[in-house]
């Protein structure tokens, strides 16, 4: 197995007849923190979805762990490894946080061992769950909303988690504690991909980042290089 965790090269994703994706690339090393930043609009959760198979890309290739998973529904994506937490969250309304978060999990044996995540540890982790554990989906804050999809993904045991807009919409002492989460989960090794608009906070936690435009990427380097690239952050993600 070698240390890329997914690569993604030379993709063109449509929506019917209109594309969004042009040869779109991205790698993720195992126990990496890589984030995708650009305007709205440019084709961050297009991508997303392309590795996932929820919009198949049409073109090129996406390999995870080793494998061509271009072209696999998403029940099988998610099945090898990838964990989603989609833009608006998704969790489900009608069932409570304990279940939310047991609905989803995934204990692929063997592989996860003694190490995978269950309730006991989601909980521990984001603690507001447990004082929440009985209330429904639809009764939480957003931020307790975000916690439980990160919650739901983790208990999928995945070998990466995804997340698309990680802290839209929450207030900034709820954000911090997302970053805090996901600081924590890179320090236990836990690979990322993360899309989110805060600069400062991604280049203070990831390792290395693309900036799309247009469906293409456009620039791409390590936290110290974005943090010096001031053009670059005025050019395309609005600064
Ligand atoms: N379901 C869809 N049908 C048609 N066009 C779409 C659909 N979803 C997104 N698009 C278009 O694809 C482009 C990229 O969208 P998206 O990937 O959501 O961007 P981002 O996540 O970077 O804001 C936009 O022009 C958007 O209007
Ligand atoms: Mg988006």
């Amino acid at each position: 197995m070698s240390s890329l965790l997914l690569d993604v090269s030379g993709i063109d994703t449509f929506y019917g007849r209109s594309q969004v994706l042009f040869g779109m690339e991205l790698r993720v090393n195992a126990g990496e923190v890589v984030t995708l930043m650009g305007r709205n609009g440019m084709g961050k959760t297009t991508t997303i979805r392309s590795i996932m198979g929820l919009t198949p890309a049409a073109t090129g290739s996406i390999r995870f762990r080793d494998a061509e998973i271009r072209g696999l529904a998403a029940y099988r994506v998610a099945k090898l490894g990838v964990g989603l937490v989609p833009e608006g969250r998704q969790i489900f309304p009608n069932l409570s946080v304990r279940e939310n978060l047991v609905a989803t999990a995934a204990n692929r044996r063997g592989e996860t061992g003694d190490n995978g995540w269950t309730y006991e540890r989601v909980v521990k982790l984001f603690p507001r769950l447990a004082e929440r554990a009985g209330n429904m989906g639809n009764q939480l804050s957003g931020g307790e909303q975000q916690m439980l999809a990160v919650g739901r993904a983790l208990m999928t045991n995945p070998h990466l988690l995804i997340l698309d807009e990680a802290t839209e919409g929450l207030a900034p002492l709820i954000r911090q504690e997302i970053w805090n989460c996901l600081e924590q989960l890179k320090q236990a090794g836990q690979s990322i991909l993360i899309v989110d608009k805060n600069v400062d906070a991604l280049t203070k936690l990831a390792d290395r980042h693309y900036v799309i435009e247009k469906g293409r990427v456009v620039w791409q380097g390590n936290s110290a290089e974005l943090a010096g690239s001031a053009d670059i952050q005025h050019r395309y993600l609005g600064v």
